[in-house]
């Protein structure tokens, strides 16, 4: 992983890099990494952008072959990658490091890292995957009080290249679990990080605002959550957390 690395000073955003370089040869390689220092048109989940300060932050994307994968597993996917960023900042020092489904890191209520994950498929198979994560490492001002950094969390700023070799190791370790197939072991470490999971809480969907408690899963991983009318499944698109 990162053996092959693709430094940008600029770019508008690495998933598109990413996604062109693979859409121009099926030579690059797995673990590919797109990284940029001042990522201009970041992209986030839902359409949404992705804004970060230059130079202070990862703004990376990795390219993924997980041809081994099963479509209803895409999940996984998710699964991997929010717990090496889990492991990474838990070595850190990071505490109450939580996952917010389907893929937001946060650290206690603010938000740390966002992952975008954009799949190419071939038949019934993934052929390529772009993962995008953008993490908050040196930056120490916010526009919104529900993000924070490691440099907020952990009083101390850090060394971007020696860390990036770091969290691609932890990245790698995790993707080698999906590869060897340990899918239940690492839902059961997710289920157990999950944000808000056996709490009563507000969300809304397209009806309007309700109340309810995450009780975990389903087995396409859309989100299950507990009402006074019963269990009922969410998509991504279907549902946001109020409070
Ligand atoms: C989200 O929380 O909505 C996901 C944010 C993902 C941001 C990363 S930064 C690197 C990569 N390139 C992008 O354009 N987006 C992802």
């Amino acid at each position: 992983m990162g053996k092959n690395l693709v430094f940008m000073p600029e770019c508008h955003s690495t998933n598109s890099y990413a996604l062109e370089l693979c859409q121009q040869s099926s030579l690059v390689p797995e673990g590919t990494v797109v990284i940029t220092d001042n990522q201009t048109a970041g992209r986030g989940q839902r359409g949404n952008q992705w804004l970060t300060a230059p130079g202070k932050n990862f703004t990376f994307s990795i390219l993924f072959k997980p041809s081994f994968l099963r479509m209803r597993d895409q999940f996984y996917l998710n699964v991997f990658t929010s717990l090496s960023i889990y492991d990474y900042l838990l070595e850190k020092g990071c505490s109450t490091i939580r996952i917010k489904w389907p893929n937001d890191i946060y650290i206690g209520s603010k938000k740390i890292c966002g992952i975008l994950i954009e799949n190419v498929v071939t038949g019934d198979r993934f052929s390529n995957v772009i993962i995008g994560i953008g993490l908050n490492v040196n930056q120490d001002q916010f526009s919104v009080d529900t993000a924070t950094s490691m440099q907020l969390e952990l009083g101390r700023m850090f060394d971007l290249s020696s860390e990036l070799e770091e969290l691609l190791a932890f990245i790698e370790a995790r993707y080698l679990k999906l590869r060897r197939d340990q899918l239940q072991a690492m839902m059961m470490e997710y289920l157990l990080l999950m944000y808000w999971r056996g709490e009563r809480h507000v969300f809304s969907d397209s009806n309007g605002q309700f109340e309810g408690t995450i009780t975990g899963l389903d087995e396409s991983g859309r989100l299950k959550i507990l009402t006074n009318s019963g269990e009922n499944s969410f998509a991504m698109k279907e549902i946001s957390y109020v409070e």
